[in-house]
């Protein structure tokens, strides 16, 4: 990049995360103390192609750190998708005299940013904000924490009832191909079982595994599954598996959903939000662009855009083995 940009517009697309209105709050600010105008695209990609910008201020974003999704709405926008749909939006941007973009979403997003800045040679900064915490070049990304806690939450209230009436509850949760909320979660909440895609040990070892639980004493378990788990079966079919070969336990589903992407974002993913976003800025009025910012021993680290998309987000083995041993 040649200038110093003076316009800088921001978004959020793909799923919600908590934490994405305190990284918008942190952009905004961020701009307007360096000097340069700030604009809020709405709805994602689909405000680019819409040209549905909106000006803000230090006082727009007065209010929001405690508030869980975006002010500004997302998408997913198929729309973007297409060489039109991503022509349309250059054109807005050239119109408004924008000479930057920080976006603020998953691996999808990213995937748009970097198909767009390469046709282009538009400057894009990315933030990542998913709750599945599966973005390669960030120890965490924006929501995750907010949501293991939401998890534990939860699970603490079904092992309420489910020790009342002895019975084994399913618990299925989000993180699509990634299983790093199911174990973090599961571990936290005292899971019996964790299944993750990452580690497939098959439905014969869960049911030894819960067969033991049952002669040691165990009257009730909570098995936590990923929705991205690889045994093949979804969470009701490995439940009734289970149930037609453990006809001892009387068992339950649930499935958490759309749950664990709201909330009020956590004390760690404000700040968390709030440096992505301080750093973002400043990348950009650096110079640099093309490139994620991340959280990696509490450094901020920069990873180029096409690294994180293309990176994997490794599972911490040690938390399994932490779980095999605590849950006998
Ligand atoms: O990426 C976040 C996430 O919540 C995943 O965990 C889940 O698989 C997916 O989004 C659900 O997407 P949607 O809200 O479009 O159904």
């Amino acid at each position: 990049m040649k200038n110093k940009p003076k316009k800088i517009a921001v978004l959020t697309s793909g799923g919600d995360a908590p934490g994405m209105n305190a990284a918008l709050r942190a952009v905004v600010r961020t701009s307007v103390f360096y000097g340069a105008e700030c604009y809020a695209i709405q709805q994602g990609y689909q405000g680019l192609i819409d040209n549905d910008f909106k000006l803000m201020n230090a006082r727009s974003v007065n209010n929001i750190i405690n508030k869980g999704g975006t002010i500004i709405k997302s998408a997913r926008c198929l729309e973007f998708r297409t060489p039109e749909g991503r022509k349309l939006a250059y054109e807005n941007l050239k119109k408004s005299e924008i000479d930057a973009l920080v976006v603020i979403g998953g691996d999808g997003s990213f995937t748009g940013a970097m198909i767009f800045q390469e046709e282009y040679d538009f400057p894009i900064v990315g933030i990542p904000g998913t709750i599945d915490n599966d973005i390669f070049g960030t120890r965490y990304t924006l929501g995750y924490d907010t949501a293991i806690n939401t998890v534990v939450e939860a699970i603490d209230k079904i092992r309420d009832t489910a020790s009342s009436h002895n019975r084994l509850f399913f618990v299925e949760v989000m993180g699509r191909d990634a299983g790093h909320i199911a174990l973090n979660s599961g571990i936290g909440a005292g899971a019996e079982e964790i299944l993750i895609p990452e580690e497939n040990l098959g439905l014969e070892r869960l049911l030894e595994s819960l067969k033991k639980s049952e002669k040691s004493g165990k009257s009730s378990s909570i098995v936590v599954i990923a929705e991205g788990d690889k045994t093949g079966k979804n969470v009701f079919e490995i439940a009734s598996y289970v149930e037609k070969n453990l006809p001892y336990y009387e068992v339950r589903v649930s499935v958490l959903g759309h749950m664990q992407r709201g909330g009020t974002p956590s004390c760690f993913d404000r700040v968390l939000a709030s440096r992505m976003g301080v750093c973002a800025v400043e990348t950009l009025l650096e110079g640099k662009s093309k490139v994620m910012i991340g959280v990696i021993d509490d450094q901020m680290v920069l990873t180029p855009l096409e690294k994180a998309i293309k990176g994997k987000s490794e599972i911490n083995s040690n938390l399994i083995k932490v779980s095999d041993i605590l849950s006998i």
